[in-house]
């Protein structure tokens, strides 16, 4: 599937199967980032959250703030936000869920 064919949200949010496994994109600026559709904290579904101004996402349920290119819990909190690096290719978006070969999104 190529950008433009993703089903993101007003927010900027979407979910998407990635060969069995439910991850979340984020679009912010030029870039799309994928991440865990999960938070590490509870569990909330980012999906429903926010990307804030400089580009975090920020879950619904605590508002804990994640830096979607590096995983990094910028509010403080010391969690990590599982992240996968995303490549969009003239086939479509790719994202590498293994470090030894990237997955096709659709
Ligand atoms: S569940 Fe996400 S911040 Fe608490």
């Amino acid at each position: 599937m190529h950008p433009g064919e993703i089903a993101f949200k007003e927010n900027n949010l979407a979910e998407v199967d990635a060969g069995g496994k439910t991850i979340c994109i984020g679009r912010s600026g030029s870039g799309l980032f994928a991440f865990a559709h999960k938070c590490p904290h509870a569990s909330g579904f980012f999906v429903n959250g926010f990307i804030d101004a400089l580009g975090n996402v920020v879950c619904p349920v605590h508002r804990y703030k994640f830096c979607m290119k590096n995983g990094r819990n910028v509010s403080g909190e010391g969690y990590y936000l599982k992240h996968w690096p995303v490549e969009v290719r003239e086939d479509g978006v790719w994202v590498g869920l293994d470090v030894e070969k990237l997955f096709g999104l659709f």
